[in-house]
């Protein structure tokens, strides 16, 4: 049964600088996901290290971090039925070149960690990284 979720989902420093952020928005919008919250920040190292705390034991950690905190990202609520799946489905694999043609990672992605975008794999996961970045009044759900 289909239940209405909310996603997190970034618009990482690649995708910023590389002028991307038009073109994610526009495959949500096409795709009749709702972004509920909107806002561009920069993170610090340690913003990025407690964002990716999951992975700290992964051998890309440090650079993924560093890359996360490199300069400016774009980050969203997500909202709509299944949007977690759905997202993770226009997103494409974490791997472009495993994704799908036609998703936003195969298009626009240029490497396995510089992949354009973000999206939250699980409701445990949304629920803290929409916390991470967004307090309640910043969402228009
Ligand atoms: P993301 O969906 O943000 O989740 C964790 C991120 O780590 C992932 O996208 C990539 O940016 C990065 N990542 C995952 N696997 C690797 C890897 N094998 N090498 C480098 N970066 C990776």
């Amino acid at each position: 049964m289909n239940k209405k979720e909310q996603s997190l989902s970034i618009i990482k420093p690649d995708g910023v600088s590389r002028k991307l952020i038009g073109q994610v928005v526009k495959r949500l919008e096409e795709n009749s996901i709702n972004i509920i919250a909107m806002k561009m920040i920069h993170m610090s190292i340690k913003e990025a290290q407690g964002f990716y705390a999951v992975h700290k034991k992964r051998p890309f950690f440090n650079s993924l971090t560093d890359f996360m905190s490199s300069g400016p990202a774009v980050v969203m609520v997500l909202e709509g039925e299944d949007v977690i799946a759905k997202y993770r489905k226009l997103m494409g694999a974490t791997n472009y070149k495993e994704a799908a043609e036609g998703t936003i990672r195969k298009d626009f992605a240029t490497d396995i960690e510089k992949n354009v975008v973000h999206g939250s794999d699980s409701l445990e996961s949304a629920a803290f990284e929409i916390g991470y970045f967004f307090n309640s009044f910043e969402i228009n759900g």
